[in-house]
């Protein structure tokens, strides 16, 4: 993509920085973001180089987000509250950011001419499939208040194409990890917290008996799915995975193997509202998006390790 407008609403956040440090270098960008979970560390050298324009706010705003998206070819709405079990505890908060904040985005886009809105689902909305690997055809049964919203949010995006013509799609990512993702956080994800627990000598942290499996997807594969998404005349919704399948347990011994060490695990009570195993058919997302996963887990590991690393030295 080159010489764009774009928008991208989290752009604080994990995805949304890695996101928008590829947007940056061939198209001008705009950051909305409320910092609730994002952190201008992830952006920082963003906005050092001056390619980044940021906006503190909650996409929740109409008028702050018809200002935000004014001239703006595409719309990259990142920005939610993403996490299951911080949504079992608060649904109203995840439904703000969720449901009022993907309309929000949608009425603004389509109000300011925005060509296409690229939507982050999650794979968290089918709930528990009777068959594997999981394909957009499949009858969704959300199982907790996030999953929910991203639901809602897919339907909001149809509908909004179907009845003012904007052009959106949505991508249900699936366990996406890499650099930028915070490990300490109450609410973190399975592979931050895992390479924070082995850099820090201690024991993986294994929710129920390890057997679940999920997706595991290198953020740099997501990135490229969003770019090729905006562009193509795709809509509806579209898996974004490496269609793979890993358990828990193989995902330690990654991680273990890439940084030489022993497996440890200690095993703590399952998480409500998680479902069993998550695994991307992604034969739609490669037909018409020509989107193939390009890392192996190792290598995504690897890199994602690397820069844990990195982060380590600079902090001490
Ligand atoms: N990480 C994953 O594995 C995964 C999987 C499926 C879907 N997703 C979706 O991808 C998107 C990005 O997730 P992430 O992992 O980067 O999480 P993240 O928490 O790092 O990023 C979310 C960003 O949205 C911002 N935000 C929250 N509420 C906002 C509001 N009301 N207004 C403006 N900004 C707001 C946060 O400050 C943060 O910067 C989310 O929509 C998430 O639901 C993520």
């Amino acid at each position: 993509m080159r010489r764009k407008k774009v928008v991208v609403t989290g752009g604080a956040g994990f995805i949304g920085s890695n996101l928008s440090a590829e947007l940056c270098k061939d198209n001008e960008v705009t950051i909305v973001d409320n910092f609730s979970t994002g952190k201008e560390s992830n952006i920082k050298d963003l906005i050092g180089s001056g390619s980044v324009r940021v906006l503190r706010g909650s996409v929740t705003d109409l008028e702050a987000m018809k200002a935000a998206f004014k001239g703006a070819d595409y719309v990259f709405h990142q920005a939610a509250v993403p996490s299951v079990p911080r949504s079992v505890s608060d649904p109203i908060k995840t439904n703000d950011a969720g449901v009022t904040g993907t309309l929000t985005v949608l009425i603004a886009a389509r109000d300011s001419g925005v060509e296409k809105v690229v939507f982050a689902s999650s794979s968290s909305v089918y709930g528990e499939t009777a068959t594997l690997p999981k394909r957009e055809d499949m009858e969704c049964r959300p199982m907790s208040p996030y999953a929910v919203t991203k639901l809602a949010g897919e339907h909001y995006c149809r509908v909004f194409n179907e009845l003012y013509g904007l052009g959106t799609v949505a991508l249900r990512y699936f366990n996406v990890y890499g650099p930028m993702q915070d490990p300490r956080s109450e609410y973190a994800a399975v592979v931050p917290r895992f390479i924070d627990c082995a850099l820090r000598g201690e024991a993986f942290p294994i929710n129920g008996d390890g057997l679940q499996s999920r997706d595991f997807t290198f953020v740099k594969d997501v990135v490229r799915a969003n770019l090729l998404a905006a562009e193509s005349k795709a809509t509806g919704v579209y898996n974004i995975g490496a269609g793979r399948r890993t358990t828990v347990i193989e995902l330690a011994k990654t991680i273990s193997e890439v940084l030489g060490l022993e497996m440890r695990a200690i095993h703590l009570p399952p998480r409500p509202g998680d479902v069993r195993d998550s695994w991307a058919d992604i034969m739609k997302a490669k037909r018409d998006l020509g989107f193939v996963p390009a890392f192996s887990l190792k290598e995504g590991i690897a890199k994602t390790v690397e820069w844990f690393k990195r982060q380590k030295n600079l902090v001490g």
